[in-house]
Order: C-alpha cells, then sequence, then structure tokens
C-alpha cells in the first residue's frame, strides 16, 4: 500500500534557529498539508494504541487539537479540548506549568471527566514534557486514569517522554528526532 510506504518523517520540515538561535523547529504545518500526511499520521497514532479501552481523548490546544480530534474519530471517541486559561465558558480546573520565562495554565471544564473515565492524551510534540505532564496532573486530579501518552513527534535527547513514563504515563510516538 502506498499509504504504508508514505514517509512521514520527510514530511516534516526541519526550520533552523526558531523561535531563537540554536534551535532546529519541527515544523508539523507540512506533515498535515500533505493530503495523505495528516490522514496516515493519526491512522498510525490510532493502531498505537487500539487494544486499549479508552473512554476520551484529550487533546492540548492548540497543536493537540489537530491529532487528537482525528485520533479520537479513529477510535470512536469523544475529545475533551485541554485550552490555555480563559478560554472554556463552562465551570473549569486548572493547572499551572512553568515555561521558559513565567508560567502557563491549562485548563478543562470540571464536569466532564470523573473515575469512571480513561483518558487518552495526545499532542503533536513531547519536548520537556511540562506541558503533557501538566496535562496528565490535571486530568488525574479529577479521578480519570491517564496512563498513555501518544505524540506525532519524541524529541528524546531533551527528556520529557521519560519524565512522562517516570510518572506512569506509556507513552508512543510516531516519529523520533535524535541528535539535533
Ligand atoms: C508546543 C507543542 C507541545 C509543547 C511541547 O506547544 O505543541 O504542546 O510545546 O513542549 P514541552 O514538552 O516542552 O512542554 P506550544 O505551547 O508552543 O503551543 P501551540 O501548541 O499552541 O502551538
Ligand atoms: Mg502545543
Amino acid at each position: 500500500l502506498y499509504e504504508d510506504r508514505l514517509d512521514l518523517e520527510a514530511l516534516v520540515r526541519a526550520i533552523p534557529n526558531y523561535p531563537k538561535p540554536g534551535i532546529l523547529f519541527r515544523d508539523i504545518t507540512t506533515l498535515i498539508e500533505h493530503p495523505q500526511g495528516l490522514r496516515v499520521t493519526i491512522e498510525r497514532m490510532a493502531e498505537a494504541v487500539r487494544e486499549h479501552s479508552f473512554t476520551h481523548v484529550a487533546g492540548i490546544e492548540a497543536r493537540g487539537f489537530i491529532f487528537g480530534t482525528g485520533v479520537a474519530m479513529a477510535l470512536g471517541l469523544g475529545f475533551v479540548p485541554v485550552r490555555k486559561k480563559g478560554k472554556l465558558p463552562g465551570q473549569t480546573i486548572g493547572q499551572n506549568y512553568a515555561l521558559e520565562y513565567g508560567v502557563d495554565t491549562i485548563e478543562i471544564h470540571d464536569d466532564v471527566l470523573d473515575a469512571s473515565h480513561n483518558v487518552l492524551l495526545v499532542d503533536d510534540l513531547v519536548a520537556t514534557g511540562g506541558t503533557a505532564i501538566a496535562a496528565v496532573n490535571l486530568i488525574r486530579r479529577t479521578g480519570a486514569t491517564i496512563d498513555k501518552a501518544s505524540f506525532v513527534i519524541d524529541l528524546p535527547d531533551i527528556g520529557g517522554a521519560e519524565k512522562l513514563r517516570d510518572n506512569g504515563v506509556d507513552v508512543h510516538a510516531v516519529l523520533t528526532f535524535a541528535g539535533d
């Protein structure tokens, strides 16, 4: 099948010195602009976790929405948006996380998850793991189970996936870029 041979790694554009000197930015816009790239990426993410029985897929604003909604549809599940602060209209719970400079906050509605639920976390990329670990901690505060996370890209040299595993979260990534 053409899809089986599609080189997803080649569809991720590398942009040197963005957002600052010395950083090699992995740009997924070229992957999702490709007519089969978006679908095949999402199919591979869903395939890797298909044996597990999740109740929801949670995706992190903004790039996690692109892949998370697709994975939710592929698995026949609903999608829970993990949003940046102040965007959700209902009652929320929030979790702070450290950025390079300062802190940010992510939020979910406080009535969507409970201890009967098993959530798959989806985002485009794991670097430091700070964003994903904040999402895991936020979702765990609802009582829901979250012990699997699926990413398009892992940057293992930065160590976020390892930190997630230390926090009891199995990590799957479609692509791994090491040695940058
Ligand atoms: C990027 C990326 C991940 C996160 C990974 O999101 O989409 O969510 O950073 O980095 P970390 O593992 O070091 O936390 P960003 O906050 O730049 O925003 P966006 O998704 O809205 O573009
Ligand atoms: Mg993001």
